[in-house]
């Protein structure tokens, strides 16, 4: 009789033996396996067996989804491959942006709304953001409520945040009657709700992200800032259950002084503070935010993002202007693709080092660069001001111009896109 493998020696070769041991092996831990092969969080807590999410189900069967991208929670297509978004140009366009007029969105904080503050010019709404390496999917509200039905957006951060949070309320509320909305403040949450969808938006005020005494979402203006870095339960025990969070953390940093940093309580007396420079007190805090994000949030249900800093206009001398100018009477981007004004390189290291030495999923949204270019952006005097100005302010109007914020409609439009990219087409 023939030997079915005639190649076949008569002893058991030893890597056959290997092989059908290891298959064995995965055979038994099979589901252990798959997880941890697609568990970017490796040895930790999170190499439990989950089951996939409904959404991902639904998607697949809508073929939206392809096999190799089911790891990505949200996910319903992809961007062009090595397409980096945030490299691109303006490319002024009067027929597609603004996406929605300033008097359309009740949202808009009085801070933010420049035309109804008098702001003579409107070409800071029309700028349309062109990668250089692919084309921006465009934002479909319908879709993106879709996708968030019963589920939390949130961000959290400072007012550069919020400024993002009402960009997306402005970009979505459209879409949705007006009887099935609402928005509501609790202290430092505010929460707009979806009603038919069981979605919310939501902005959580946190301008360091760990504790500090700046923490009070009204009365925030404090001249002496100190932070407890390691510190960050006070806050993130409301973001639980989120299931996308964008979070932000720079200009309050940046006060030109080593970081006061507090151990124990802010109750204690006398108060234990030491100070810290400025960057290793943020890499401390943004290690403790990734701490926390590695606990808390589920990698296969869930999408973490962190905006980094947006930049301001203070001085015009930065891009060859006026020496004593600032953003005041800005109307047009900066053209030069390499500048770069005086936003902190040394922090956005930091940034590049915390999140570049971990496996935890959390996706820049490196806007940096893009805004930079944007010194015609700004809300400068056209918002509502906190205390009446002096006859001196309103005779020198660039000296009370806000050049750190931005109007909307405008520039935080385009980060929601580019979030809206990242997140349903990594
Ligand atoms: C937006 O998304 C919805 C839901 O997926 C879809 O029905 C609609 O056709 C999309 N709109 C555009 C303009 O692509
Ligand atoms: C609404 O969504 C929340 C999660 O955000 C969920 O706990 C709740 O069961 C949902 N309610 C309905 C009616 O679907
Ligand atoms: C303050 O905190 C530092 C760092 O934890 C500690 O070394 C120091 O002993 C504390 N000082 C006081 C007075 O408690
Ligand atoms: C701002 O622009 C207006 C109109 O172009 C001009 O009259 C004014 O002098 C400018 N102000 C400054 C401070 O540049
Ligand atoms: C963000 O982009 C800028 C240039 O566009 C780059 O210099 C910087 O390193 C990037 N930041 C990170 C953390 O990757």
């Amino acid at each position: 009789m023939k030997a079915p493998f005639p190649h076949r020696k008569r002893s058991f070769p030893s890597y056959l033996f290997t092989i059908s041991f290891v298959i064995f092996v995965i055979f038994l831990y099979g589901e252990d396996f798959t997880c941890i092969l697609s568990s970017p969080f490796l040895g930790s807590q999170h190499a439990e067996v989950h089951p996939r999410p409904r959404q991902q189900q639904l998607r697949q069967k809508q073929g939206l989804l392809r096999e190799k991208d089911e790891a990505v929670a949200f996910a319903v297509g992809k961007t062009a491959e090595g397409c980096d978004v945030f490299e691109g140009e303006w490319v002024y366009d009067e027929v597609s942006r603004p996406q929605y007029a300033e008097e359309e969105c009740p949202y808009i904080q009085p801070q933010l709304t420049c035309q109804a503050h008098g702001r003579p010019d409107a070409g800071y709404q029309h700028w349309r953001w062109q990668p250089h390496g692919c084309i921006l999917p465009s934002f479909n509200a319908t879709l993106t409520l879709e996708m968030l039905r019963g589920k939390r957006m949130l961000f959290v951060g400072d007012s550069l945040n919020r400024g993002q949070f009402v960009s997306m309320v402005c970009l979505l509320h459209r879409v949705i009657p007006e009887n099935a909305k609402s928005m509501e403040t609790f202290d430092s949450l505010t929460v707009f709700t979806a009603k038919d969808y069981n979605a919310t938006i939501e902005f959580y005020w946190a301008p360091f992200l760990v504790e500090s005494n700046s923490d009070n979402a009204v009365v925030h203006r404090i001249t002496e800032r100190i932070v407890r870095a390691g510190s960050i339960m006070k806050h993130a025990r409301y973001w639980k259950g989120a299931d996308i969070v964008v979070f932000n953390t720079y200009l309050w940093w940046m006060t030109g002084q080593k970081m006061k940093i507090l151990r124990g309580s802010f109750d204690a007396d006398p108060k234990n503070i030491t100070e810290m420079v400025t960057e290793d007190a943020y890499r401390l805090a943004l290690g403790r935010m990734m701490k926390w994000v590695e606990k808390h949030m589920d990698p296969h249900t869930a999408r973490v993002f962190f905006a980094t800093m947006s930049p301001s206009h203070e001085s015009s001398k930065e891009w060859g202007g006026d020496p004593d100018g600032n953003c005041y009477n800005e109307t047009t981007p900066i053209k030069d693709p390499t500048y770069w004004g005086s936003t902190s390189k040394s922090m956005m290291q930091v940034i590049g080092d915390v999140f570049g030495a971990t496996k935890v999923p959390i996706t820049l949204l490196n806007i940096t660069q893009l805004s930079e270019y944007r010194k015609d952006a700004h809300t400068q005097i056209y918002k509502k001001q906190w205390s009446p100005l002096t006859p001196e302010q309103l005779a020198n109007p660039r000296s009370y111009a806000d050049c750190n914020h931005w109007c909307l409609p405008g520039l935080q439009d385009t980060w929601n896109e580019l979030l809206y990219a990242k997140l349903f087409f990594p």
